[in-house]
């Protein structure tokens, strides 16, 4: 990108064209607060995936060519662009906020070709050749920014100091902070300084690079492989208004079934009908409440998608299935994009025959390897095969499935990478693998999603391993392969809360590890961070120790238990949180830093987090530990357990025997419970019980059906309950739709 002088401008509507020389780029106002900064390398048109709908509205703006450049302002931003086509963004007092990089690149490790050869001998190799970039954006580092967000990247909350790639990886081998890639590409990053916050979105889909100040303490900067230069600057007046931006942009993550909040068991290991009754009997025998049961790739005939294996589930698997959903569970299949390449498979012959599968630029059908052996890729991007794919999942609900597990979409493949240029589509626009990759998750998701709510009506429930941004209006998203090890449970909370800041509140960790053993005291702890987490689900590897909660004896059962059953009575205060993230984008479990941005403790809090903007929880995630140090932000905290109360900002030394996940609650707060229940609507919630903790505040809770779409005529109650000092609770019907509401509310005797 070689931009010279800007000779020339002109307005269109809200968005300025800018013509230097050496090539043409434009900047627009899209919203209040949000700036679109783009250069037409890949051609005219916008491609975002991400972006869906006419997202425009009004904004009341100046534009003025001064000395030092061309000045679009608004009420919130001004902007100025200079020759170079670069671009700095002020606060509406004209306070520097994010600026371009003017020095010269100096990065901190120069490699020499001698050096590189070196490196390549011994065995390094594609991370040093120079990546073959279409863009680069520099931008100055005023010191203080801590950045967040970049969606399941590995290591700590702030990304400051590290740099990272975008190309869906799946990588088996244990997830630590040195990798630079995984699953999912979320192009979007937030930045916190003293006196501002700021949102990045790169709206790319081809391989990409954020370099966030890893190379130099002076500037950051990021780039893309491929496509147009296509950006969003998104201001905001602190990390929550940013978000909700962001999310304004790509989408929110619709309002899930209710059910899908309570625990999910599952284990790649059931094979058979007899392992998964087992299963179902265990939860019940043991008093564990649990809503789903997943089924991993052994339940398919030969991991043959939209089949199920008649032998082992003795030629009936609909009763069965029919079976577990009279005892509350709900069946949730795994459903991989690869299918087999086999003559006589109706879906390989069907998509060979319509042309749905991604080909080699021949035009032969590509072929690689996952589960069922050699197998063709579908190309979700063309809304032909998300209609076919979405269509062929009747088969499964037909059967009583009533959530899709969507596995290997980076795409893996284990014959090698897809070829970059392997053919798919881009709608009706043909596409290569290295602009598709990155979005191939994302497309599986919409078909999945889109087919399920044509089909059965109801909020989909579907989980997916790779996506992009913006996939939060399909699916909800779990890490992947992690392993059961502490570094992984301890990983988890920055990298549930980075998800969240990345527009993915509904996220989980595979509760216990996936991969590697797991032992009684890691499960007891994963399981009491876990139990905060949107997704709740405990999954494991072939072959690793199983680790059901009742395999570790009578002490490790009701411990964890205890914790199981807390998550089931907090249900109505989730599922006010998820209402929350659909209308605002605020995710369930947070960072401090979220709440509280000018508490140096809290941008960098790795340890704790918080569920909605008045539950602290400080979980123990180090072997042997029953003794950890709390930090309480500013304020009024409850000791959730003794009731004592705590006055933030303070650091605390907190008692926590293997039974107990120190959780803070904050005065003033009252959290919604249900009636104890084994599973979603087994009990009969007419019954709200409020546990308050004296002191000032107020709480909106949401009430509907929990699974139709009916909350969008407006069938919900809406209740507000305001906290006094002395611990009464006056409560307000604010909106009064839905033809069940509550018959008693009542505040509950601590
Ligand atoms: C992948 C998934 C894992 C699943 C396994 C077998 O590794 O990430 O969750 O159990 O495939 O399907």
């Amino acid at each position: 990108m070689e931009f010279g002088v800007l000779k020339h401008y002109s307005l269109s509507g809200q968005t300025v064209r800018l013509e230097f020389e050496g090539g043409t780029a434009e900047i627009g106002l899209t919203a209040p607060g949000i700036v679109n900064v783009f250069a037409p390398l890949a051609g005219p048109e916008r491609r975002s995936k991400a972006i869906e709908g006419d997202k425009s509205r009004p904004v009341a703006f100046r534009l003025e060519r001064r000395d030092d450049g061309l000045w679009l302002e608004t009420d919130e931003v001004k902007v100025r662009v200079g020759d170079g086509f670069t671009v700095d963004f002020f606060d509406a007092d004209g306070g520097e906020v994010c600026m371009d990089y003017r020095g010269q690149r100096r990065p901190l490790e120069r490699i020499t070709p001698e050096r590189a050869q070196l490196l390549i001998a011994e065995g390094h190799g594609a991370e040093l050749a120079e990546p073959d970039r279409a863009f680069e954006v520099v931008k100055k580092l005023s010191g203080g920014e801590h950045f967040y967000g970049l969606g399941d990247k590995t290591g700590f909350l702030d990304k400051r100091g590290y740099d990272y790639e975008m190309w869906n990886t799946d990588n088996p081998d244990p997830h630590v902070d040195s990798f630079k890639a995984l699953y999912k590409s979320i192009p979007f990053f937030m930045a916190l300084t003293d006196s501002h916050a700021y949102g990045i979105f790169l709206d790319n889909t081809f391989r990409s690079w954020f370099n966030m100040g890893q190379e130099s303490e002076d500037y950051y900067w990021f780039g893309a492989a491929g496509g147009s230069l296509d950006y969003y600057y998104i201001a905001g007046d602190g990390l929550p208004q940013v978000l909700e931006r962001y999310t304004y942009l790509t989408g929110a993550c619709p309002l899930p079934q209710k059910w899908t909040l309570g625990y999910h068991q599952s284990r790649w290991g059931y094979m058979t009908q007899e392992d998964v009754q087992e299963i179902a009997d265990g939860l019940r025998n043991h008093d564990i409440p649990c809503d789903a049961i997943h089924f991993d790739i052994d339940y398919m005939q030969d991991y043959k998608v939209f089949t199920w294996n008649k032998e082992r589930y003795h030629g009936d698997p609909k009763s069965f299935l029919s079976g577990l959903a009279a005892r509350g569970f709900k069946p949730v299949v795994i459903n991989d994009p690869g299918v087999k390449q086999e003559a006589g498979y109706p879906i390989y012959e069907e998509g060979v025959e319509k042309g749905f599968f991604a080909t080699t630029p021949e035009g032969e059908v590509y072929i690689n390897a996952v589960w069922p052996g050699d197998a063709a890729y579908p190309d979700f991007g063309n809304p032909a095969v998300q209609e076919w794919w979405g269509r062929n999942q009747k088969f499964l609900l037909d059967l009583g499935v009533r959530g899709i597990w969507n596995d290997m979409n980076e795409p893996a493949s284990f014959k090698g990478p897809l070829p970059d240029d392997t053919v798919f589509s881009d709608g009706a626009r043909r596409a290569t693998h290295a602009e598709i990759h990155n979005v191939y998750g994302h497309f599986m998701a919409k078909a999945a999603y889109e087919g399920l709510k044509e089909l059965d009506g109801r909020r989909p429930f579907v989980i997916t391993r790779a996506c992009y941004a913006g996939t939060q209006k399909y699916s909800t998203v779990w890490t992947g392969d992690n392993h059961s090890i502490w570094a992984h449970l301890q990983m988890s909370i920055p990298q549930l809360c980075n998800l969240g800041l990345s527009g993915l509140p509904f996220a989980g960790t595979d509760l216990g590890g996936f991969g590697s053993d797991t032992t009684p005291e890691l499960l007891l702890r994963w399981v009491q961070t876990a139990c905060f987490s949107p997704l709740f689900r405990n999954h494991s590897a072939l072959g690793t120790r199983p680790q059901e909660p009742w395999r570790f004896g009578p002490e490790v059962l009701d411990v964890y238990r205890r914790y199981v059953k807390l998550r089931y009575r907090w249900l109505p205060y989730f599922y006010d949180l998820f209402w929350e993230a659909e209308r605002t984008g605020a995710p369930i479990l947070r960072p401090l830093v979220f709440h509280y941005p000018g508490d140096r403790t809290a941008r960098t809090c790795n340890d704790e987090f918080m569920v909605g903007d008045r539950v602290l929880a400080a979980p123990v995630v180090q072997q042997g530990v029953r003794q950890r140090l709390v930090y309480l932000p500013q304020g009024e905290w409850y000791d959730y357990w003794t009731g004592e109360t705590l006055t933030g900002p303070v650091s605390v030394i907190q008692d926590a025997p293997l039974d107990v996940c120190p959780i803070y609650v904050k005065a003033g707060s009252v959290i919604p419970l249900s009636p104890p229940q084994s599973w979603v609507g087994e009990a009969e919630p007419d019954t709200l019980l409020l546990d308050v903790y004296p002191g000032e505040g107020v709480w909106d809770h949401y009430l509907d059906d929990g699974e139709s779409f009916d909350y969008r005529e407006g069938k919900y109650h809406q209740y507000r309950f305001t906290v006094h000092k002395d611990g009464s609770v006056d409560t307000e019907t604010v909106h009064a739709g839905y033809d069940r509401p509550y018959r008693e509310i009542r505040v509950l005797a601590r």
